[in-house]
């Protein structure tokens, strides 16, 4: 049975438009159940739409600072339909270790670093203070420590002397889009389809 995915967005989404897409042409054994959103306005919500995704958004300010509130809705969703994996994708919630222990090896995150550099935010500028001569992105698997858990992937891009941390981002989203789905596809092989 081909695992049922949840995308978690916050944003633009063109990381879950690129694993909508890999999934639709067969390149990954999953089946995209939906696109959760943690604000109603994410561009992202109306780009799922759009390619027939079934889409939520769970707001976190409605939940007033009640992470463990927000996570509960969360997690309920998530058993509603019987989702096999998280893939966070630009998701810009921090989840707490309790959510995390409930769903242990089965979310999966993309940072925009080459990881251990650079957790948290800022990963662009940071490496380019830094005078780095590479960037890039992970697909990791999360654990309660922030950007921490087992990396599964990276692509690397070269930092020019005349990057700034926007064209560096734009850079970098270039290869998330082919790492995530790769990586994704590797981890269902791996785990779901022996
Ligand atoms: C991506 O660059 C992703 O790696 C980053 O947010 C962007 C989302 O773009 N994620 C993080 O920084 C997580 N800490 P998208 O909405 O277009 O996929």
């Amino acid at each position: 049975m081909k695992p049922r995915i949840a995308i978690l967005i916050s944003g633009g989404g063109s990381n879950m438009i690129s694993l909508v897409n890999a999934i639709k042409y067969n390149k990954i054994n999953a089946l995209p159940a939906i696109v959760i959103s943690n604000n109603s306005n994410a561009a992202g919500l109306d780009k799922a739409a759009e390619l027939k995704i079934p889409t939520r958004y769970i707001d976190h300010r409605k939940f007033s600072g009640n992470r463990e509130a927000f996570e509960k809705r969360l997690h309920n969703l998530l058993q509603d339909e019987k989702i096999d994996i998280i893939c966070l994708a630009g998701f810009m919630r921090i989840l707490t270790k309790s959510f995390i222990d409930q769903w242990n090896n089965k979310i999966l995150n993309i940072h925009p670093s080459l990881l251990p550099k650079y957790k948290g935010l800022n990963t662009h500028q940071r490496a380019i203070d830094a005078y780095d001569k590479i960037s890039g992105c992970s697909v990791h698997i999360v654990t309660s420590e922030l950007d921490g858990g087992l990396v599964l992937g990276q692509r690397t891009v070269d930092i020019e002397s005349t990057d700034t941390a926007k064209t560096l981002a734009e850079k970098v989203l270039i290869e998330e889009h082919i790492l995530y789905p790769e990586i994704l596809n590797k981890f269902i092989n791996d785990r779901y389809m022996k």
